[in-house]
């Protein structure tokens, strides 16, 4: 059983600025709910118990908005407001389900990866990236399906442009089903040459704890960063199973100020 997971939240954010030079860009909101909540929803939605936050001293307002009793118990009393205190009752809840660990340099995704080792409990786990929304269809949902089939470790993946292939960590495969295939390699965002598909990696990953020992072994990738997809990488080539699961929802990209944008738009627009 997949039942916890982990959310990276230390990135700087540099893509979305000046939205992000005091706000988180996982606070800000998309139609009126912080990016975030979206990310919650998902995973509780299918079945996770536990959330790893792996913030930075920088982005601490990320535990502020969850852990601000004394604020909304203040207003309560004096409002009583109803709405108010819904929201309340939704954080409280997400309360006892987060636990908080710190990544104050920004070192990459298989660095933030590394420091969730102490909290993980079972043999496998779920990694969602915030940047990347999947509305319309639970796509972590999918994933856990898919991983009962296979038991192996899944990651959602998308046919991209040919042209955009740097901007992805890209999947080699043999055999395609008709949503999954096993996964035969992965690189971290390729130039349009070396690219073995046009299959992406989107931001969800059921990983197995297998992952923080060649995480530790791993020297820092592109950009001078440890990148969980190098970790893969090197699993896939150990003969552990992973699968590209083709999700059926739809894709917003959040972490690029014109994508955000549009992702407001989408779910405006009712595309939920
Ligand atoms: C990260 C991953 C990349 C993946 C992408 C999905 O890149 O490293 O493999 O394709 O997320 O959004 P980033 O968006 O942090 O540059």
């Amino acid at each position: 059983m997949i039942k916890q997971a982990i959310i990276p939240l230390a990135g700087l954010g540099t893509r979305m600025l000046p939205l992000t030079s005091v706000m988180p860009k996982e606070l800000l909101p998309i139609n009126g709910k912080p990016n975030l909540e979206y990310i919650l929803e998902e995973c509780l939605n299918a079945g996770i118990k536990e959330f790893i936050f792996i913030i930075s001293r920088k982005k601490k307002s990320i535990k502020k908005y969850f852990f601000n009793d004394n604020f909304y118990k203040k207003i309560i009393k004096k409002k009583k407001d109803k709405r108010i205190i819904e929201e309340y009752k939704k954080i409280k809840k997400y309360q006892k389900m987060i636990k908080f660990v710190y990544q104050n340099n920004p070192k990459g995704t298989g660095d933030a990866v590394l420091r969730c080792k102490k909290f993980i409990k079972d043999k496998f786990f779920l990694m969602l990236l915030p940047d990347d929304l999947i509305i319309k269809h639970n796509c972590s949902k999918e994933m856990i399906r898919l991983h009962k089939i296979t038991n192996g470790s899944v990651i959602a993946t998308k046919r991209v442009e040919r042209k955009t292939v740097s901007r992805w960590g890209i999947l080699s495969f043999n055999n395609k089903k008709k949503s999954y295939f096993q996964i035969k390699d992965v690189v971290e965002k390729p130039n349009i040459k070396k690219a073995p598909s046009n299959f992406a990696i989107i931001g969800r990953y059921i990983l197995t704890s297998k992952i923080f020992d060649e995480i530790k072994r791993l020297k820092p990738g592109q950009g001078g960063e440890i990148h969980i997809t190098d970790a893969i990488k090197s699993l896939i080539h150990k003969n552990n199973k992973f699968y590209g699961n083709i999700f059926k929802g739809k894709y917003l990209d959040c972490g690029t100020l014109s994508g955000y944008i549009k992702s407001g738009i989408k779910i405006n627009k009712g595309e939920k």
